[in-house]
């Protein structure tokens, strides 16, 4: 086990630290990240993690980001790296307890920061974190202007109507101010122009809806999408919470991963923004749908639009321009939906529930 020497003479062990480890991007990230030659794996969750995916990690904690104590205390023996920090209350069960969401998407995501903050300041070297923020940032007043619209630039339509892309929205700013401005009149402040002196390297995906074959997503309003193959899948019929000709960006979940360790590696110096969107395609649901039952012919799926959840996806951009990941960090999607289908989702889904059986 590689030891290094902090400033203050301590033997630390360098680590990376995830937080809400046990959620669905956790899943995937947990098992790249493992196969890498990159430091211990340390993560944390409100509830136990799957054997499987312990497994994988140097250590596991049950810890709410929102408690900095219990962060500080499990901390204490490592030095922090690099932070992917994925704890949060998505867009759907946001809604229904909002100071709650606020709570842990905010207040939990300035731990984290301050966290990063003190050990990138303690090590002299700059604490990379990196956030997931999503495409709830934007908002659209109407589906007309959306639709007219179409693809949008990290910096327009940001006016969020959901307290989770508030949230979001804002912890990309406060990852900015961490970054480049934090107590940015102190006399002991480490920052200056430079952006390479910063003791908080902030960088910051936009995720679009994304789908896994291995798991279902819980409280997003994306959600539509998985929940609509999973059921497929396992021979249930499911009923589509927003209209068939709803379309927001979507991604799977290995291109997901794939985009966010790729981000995280890049070299600062070519990083020309804080924020960056990724998609790979956005078909409406009702296109989803007609892929579902070409590999599931016997899948019984329904429209029922909920006038609410539908008001939040009518107010998500049915597109991304995802030029800025691509020209800064390479990103390009691998997949066009039908090939998401055919090559990814279908045949491990396929796979999964049959051995359940
Ligand atoms: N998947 C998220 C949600 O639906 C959006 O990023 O809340």
């Amino acid at each position: 086990m590689r030891m290094e020497q902090s400033t203050l003479g301590e033997r630390r062990q360098p680590a990376v630290f995830i937080t809400g480890a046990g959620g669905e991007v956790g899943h995937g990230l947990i098992t790249a990240l493992s196969g890498e030659s990159s430091p211990d794996i340390v993560a944390t969750d409100l509830r136990d993690l799957e054997q499987g995916l312990r497994e994988l990690c140097a250590a596991t904690y049950l810890a709410d980001v929102c408690d900095r104590d219990a962060l500080d205390r499990l901390l204490a023996m490592y030095q922090v790296k690099e932070i992917y920090h994925l704890a949060a209350v998505l867009s759907t069960r946001a809604e229904l307890a909002p100071e709650v969401a606020h709570q842990v998407n905010v207040n939990g995501t300035v731990n984290i920061l301050q966290i990063a903050a003190e050990q990138g300041r303690m090590y002299g070297e700059p604490v990379k974190v990196v956030f997931p923020s999503s495409i709830a940032a934007y908002g659209f007043g109407s589906l007309q202007e959306k639709t007219e619209v179409g693809a949008v630039t990290e910096y327009e339509h940001c006016k969020p109507s959901t307290m989770y892309g508030c949230n979001k929205l804002y912890c990309e700013h406060l990852g900015r101010y961490y970054a480049h401005s934090y107590r940015q009149l102190a006399k002991d402040s480490v920052q200056g122009d430079d952006k390479n002196r910063g003791v908080v390297d902030f960088r910051c995906v936009r995720y679009p809806g994304l789908i896994s074959a291995e798991t279902v997503p819980t409280g997003g309003t994306s959600d539509f999408v998985p929940e609509m193959l999973h059921a497929a899948a396992r021979g249930d019929a499911y009923t589509c919470f927003v209209r068939e000709d709803s379309r927001i960006p979507f991604m799977t979940m290995p291109e997901a991963i794939d985009a966010t360790l790729q981000l995280a590696a890049a070299p600062r110096k070519e990083l020309t923004q804080i924020v960056y969107n990724i998609a790979s395609f956005n078909p409406s649901a009702g296109e989803v749908a007609e892929l579902v039952k070409q590999y599931f012919p016997d899948a019984s799926i329904t429209f029922e639009p909920d006038e609410r959840r539908q008001a939040i996806v009518d107010s998500w951009p049915e597109d991304l321009d995802c030029s800025a990941a691509h020209n800064d960090w390479g990103f390009t999607p691998k997949y066009t939906v039908e090939q998401a289908f055919d090559e990814y989702l279908v045949p491990r889904i396929t796979k999964q529930y049959e051995s359940k059986q």
